[in-house]
């Protein structure tokens, strides 16, 4: 289940992740990778504890707080401190699967990868190739998504950044472990929450919208870990 949630960021909070990345030491990317990642990984990345990263991290988890449709397509239980990362022509990641559970360098956390999400800080003209490519049951799914857009996909799946071949790809990337660990639950919740969604916008009377929100919260309350 891949979902593209628009607008987390405003164009002003855009702006800001540019002005403060374009400042900010980068460093290599496998300073975060696994075993197997980092024999396919060339990219760059704002180190964990850079205090670049914390600013421009607190200000995307501030954003996901008030979006509804992450709430609803990951059902967070944690989220890991996000990270920024950045693919100058020549850079790219082959395919991999995100470790499964993950610790960070500063913060007292750790959290089972169930979602990952990659949000948009370039926009897509401003570079050529750098598309994100997730492989699931279905096929492979790719994104290059505008600025200040994000896409969720299953921890699961193995993915891919398609090689840079002009400009810089700045992104900021991040996992959260779900109060659902199943992908199927979730997706099962997540289409049922859209459902309901839909029928009280265009039924909001209709004694179904109260029936199905319980069943909603009733299996939620069956399969959350919280
Ligand atoms: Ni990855």
């Amino acid at each position: 289940m891949m979902v593209h949630i628009p607008n987390v960021l405003t164009p002003d909070e855009v702006e800001r992740c540019r002005e403060v990345m374009q400042k900010a030491g980068w460093a290599d990317g496998r300073i975060t990778a696994g075993h197997q990642s980092e024999k396919v990984k060339f990219n760059l990345q704002l180190p964990e504890d850079a205090p670049e990263a914390r600013e421009l991290g607190d200000m995307v988890l501030k954003a996901l707080g008030r979006n509804p449709l992450f709430m609803s397509a990951v059902l967070p239980q944690q989220v890991f401190p996000p990270l920024f990362n950045r693919y100058d022509a020549g850079m790219t990641f082959g395919s991999h699967v995100d470790n499964a559970v993950r610790s960070h360098a500063i913060a007292p956390i750790r959290i089972r990868t169930d979602v990952s999400s990659t949000l948009f800080i370039s926009e897509p003209e401003d570079y050529d190739g750098g598309e994100l490519v997730v492989e699931d049951t279905y096929g492979s799914h790719s994104a290059k998504l505008p600025a200040g857009d994000m896409i969720v996909y299953p921890g699961t799946s193995l993915h891919n950044v398609t090689p840079i071949t002009r400009g810089s790809r700045v992104a900021c990337f991040f996992w959260t472990q779900s109060m659902i660990r199943d992908v199927s639950k979730r997706a099962l919740l997540f289409d049922l929450d859209m459902s309901i969604m839909g029928l009280s916008r265009d039924h909001p009377e209709h004694p179904s919208v109260v029936q199905l929100t319980s069943v909603y919260h009733n299996l939620l309350r069956q399969w959350a870990e919280v």
